[in-house]
């Protein structure tokens, strides 16, 4: 699974034309999940570019109630009217600017869940938490808060290791690492869940994937797939991740 997050980025002329110039460059990538996640503005008209074709649609953030006074909010019913199959939550851009936490993390992914979207749940740790020795520690409390009562056998859902340190600033983690704290999370979704359903659940690593590095991530047993946000927005260079087996 390859999924780009375009954060706040792109007009809908903009989106238009990543998508006119994409779409031809991945076709033949039929055996891969390929979503987009735009800006919330852009999904009505993207939606109904993407009809049809191999790439799917995501939102990058919902609320967790159907409707109501909740000002500037967008629930998940909106998104699945919208097109979307597929939501980001959790991202650590909102954890730290917006000030989301564990507790509306776990109510937004119980919300999506309920609604037959399915969650892209971002997880990581910061440079200083890797340096105190304190990333798998706070890697499993995210997974254990935000993961609380959720019955996710129903829809499923896909799991993101983005350290927050390897995000937007060129300095991807290492593959070696980044398996280790994958292979890592599988094992403790495992005792969350059970053991068969955790291998059946995809994790993705994310922060500053390229086309460079994108094929040594995907060769790891554990890593299903990129969350990739600077490279998705250049339709040549998102495609060339996407197509990551054919350019080796
Ligand atoms: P990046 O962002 O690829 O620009 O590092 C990844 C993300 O935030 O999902």
């Amino acid at each position: 699974m390859l999924a780009g997050n375009w954060k706040m980025h792109k007009t809908i002329a903009e989106g238009k034309q990543f998508i006119n110039e994409f779409l031809p460059l991945v076709t033949n990538e039929t055996t891969k999940d390929i979503v987009l996640c735009p800006t919330f503005t852009s999904l009505h008209v993207l939606s109904n570019e993407l009809k049809g074709t191999n790439v799917e649609l995501g939102a990058q953030n919902v609320f967790w109630e159907e409707k109501g006074a909740y000002t500037g909010e967008i629930s998940p019913v909106m998104l699945k009217d919208v097109g979307c199959n597929w939501v980001i939550i959790g991202h650590s851009e909102r954890r730290t600017v917006l000030a989301e936490n564990d507790l509306t993390i776990n109510r937004k992914l119980k919300a999506a869940l309920d609604t037959e979207l399915i969650p892209i749940f971002c997880v990581g740790e910061t440079l200083q938490e890797r340096e105190n020795n304190r990333a798998l520690e706070v890697v499993k409390e995210q997974l254990t808060n935000g993961l609380k009562d959720l019955d996710i056998k129903q829809n499923g859902i896909v799991i993101a290791y983005e350290p927050v340190w390897a995000i937007g600033t060129g300095i991807n983690a290492s593959c070696t690492d980044a398996q280790e704290m994958i292979g890592y999370i599988r094992e403790y979704l495992g005792k969350i869940f059970n053991e068969d359903f955790a291998k059946t659940i995809r994790i993705l690593y994310g922060g500053s994937v390229k086309p460079e590095n994108i094929a040594e991530f995907m060769n790891k047993e554990d890593i299903d797939g990129a969350l990739v946000g600077g490279a998705s927005l250049t339709p040549d260079t998102f495609a060339d991740i996407v197509r990551f087996d054919k350019n080796v």
